[in-house]
This record gives C-alpha cells, sequence and structure tokens, in this order.
C-alpha cells in the first residue's frame, strides 16, 4: 500500500535543508546503485556520509520519530540513513525493483528493504516531470507532492521516475526494515489502529470495545512482529 505522510518537515525546514544542500557538491547518482538500476538512473546524489547528507538526514529522522502517523504506518525497526537525489535537464530514473538488502558503507549496519520512502524538497511546480511512478496492486500510482511530505511503498514495487524537463528535482529517499515483513499484514495493522484511534476519539480510551480491540492489536503485532 502507498501511504502519504504528510509535513515531515516544515516549509521552513525545507528552505533551511535546501540552503546547505544547493551549496553542496554533487555527484553522479550511480555511487548507490546496483548494477541493474545503474542501467537506469540519471541523476545527481549527495556523496554517502558527506557532512551536509547526515546533517539533514538527521533532521529527517528527528522528524520521523515523532509522526505517528509514520510510525503506525511503518512499524520501523531500522531505517537507512537518508540519501538524497537530483534531477535536472532531462534525467530519469527507469523502471526498477530497489535492492532488498543494503549495508552502510564502512560499516556491520545492513537492513532489508521492506518499504521504500521519498520525502520531496522541491515544490511541484517549480519543475515538471519527476512524477515517482509506483506499481501497485491496483495499477500504476503518479505521486508528486509539495515540498516537505514524503510517500511510503513496499520496496518490492517496480518503481520509475520520469524525466525532469524544466526546472530541479531535490528529494531525500531511503529504505527501511520493517518490524512487520509482510505488506498486508502491516496494511492490516495500520488500517486497525486508524480505526482505534478514530474510535478512541469518540468514545474514550475506557470504552469496553476500545479496550478489547486494542488488545487485538497488540496481540496481533505480538503475533507478527520481530524486534
Ligand atoms: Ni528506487
Amino acid at each position: 500500500m502507498l501511504i502519504e505522510i504528510p509535513a515531515v518537515l516544515t516549509k521552513e525546514q525545507v528552505r533551511q535543508c535546501r540552503a546547505v544542500m544547493d551549496a553542496a557538491e554533487w555527484v553522479d547518482g550511480n555511487v548507490t546503485s546496483g548494477s541493474q538500476s545503474a542501467l537506469a538512473k540519471h541523476n545527481m546524489q549527495l556523496p554517502e556520509g558527506a557532512p551536509v547528507a547526515r546533517q539533514v538526514g538527521d533532521l529527517i529522522q528527528d522528524a520521523l520519530g515523532m509522526s505517528p502517523l509514520f510510525i503506525s504506518a511503518a512499524l520501523p525497526l531500522k531505517v537507512f540513513p537518508p540519501l538524497f537525489n537530483r534531477y535536472e535537464g532531462g534525467q530519469a530514473f527507469g523502471t526498477h525493483v530497489d535492492n532488498a538488502i543494503r549495508q552502510l558503507r564502512g560499516t556491520n549496519f545492513r537492513i532489508r528493504s521492506d518499504l521504500s520512502a521519498t520525502l520531496f524538497l522541491s515544490e511541484p511546480e517549480d519543475y515538471d516531470g519527476g512524477v515517482l511512478t509506483i506499481e501497485d496492486t491496483f495499477g500504476s500510482q503518479e505521486v508528486k507532492l509539495p515540498a516537505g511530505h514524503m510517500v511510503l511503498y513496499p520496496s518490492s514495487s517496480l518503481h520509475h521516475v520520469t524525466p525532469v524537463t524544466r526546472g530541479v528535482r531535490v528529494s531525500s529517499f531511503f529504505w527501511m526494515q520493517s518490524m512487520v515483513r509482510d505488506d498486508a499484514q502491516r496494511t492490516l495493522l495500520f488500517q486497525l489502529d486508524n480505526a482505534i484511534q478514530k474510535l478512541t476519539a469518540d468514545k474514550g480510551g475506557k470504552d469496553a470495545e476500545v479496550i478489547s480491540l486494542t488488545g487485538v492489536y497488540h496481540n496481533l503485532l505480538r503475533m507478527w512482529a520481530d524486534s
């Protein structure tokens, strides 16, 4: 399932991030590709581990840690440090599936990519094209969000970014390993959690059905989660 997480960063945070990123040195995006995606990928990236990438990446991870919507949707176990890319002058990323395993260079930190994320750092009106297109079970989904907003999607999905034919598209992208590996199970937990939150708002946390459903949520999580 595709899930939009609005306003992960405020407009002011986006402006600050872009100011330091735009002044940084960018390199060919193929530094992080597997051999198949290298053939499809045409963009620029901030070098992994560059001070600017770490600084902005930490800001994003802190913001996600405070987002109940993100935590409920992703049930994150391990998040790969955010990476950053830039498309302009017709650059694009052809159809591919993200690598299943990601290892942080020079470390033992390794994740299985269950979920992929793109956090938009350019306003949609500032560029043409650059649409993230994701093959979902319900067909192709086209994603182009306001700056500061993020989309989460299963890493198993085929996806591509259409050519940027005007302006510049800057975004952050990263992967995470979820406590719940299976997308269908994770989606059910997310829907159940949403319903419980709404019921709690309507009926209060002491309502017997709210307590019962909350127990069901936690017992399903116990059954399906790795921690
Ligand atoms: Ni990808």
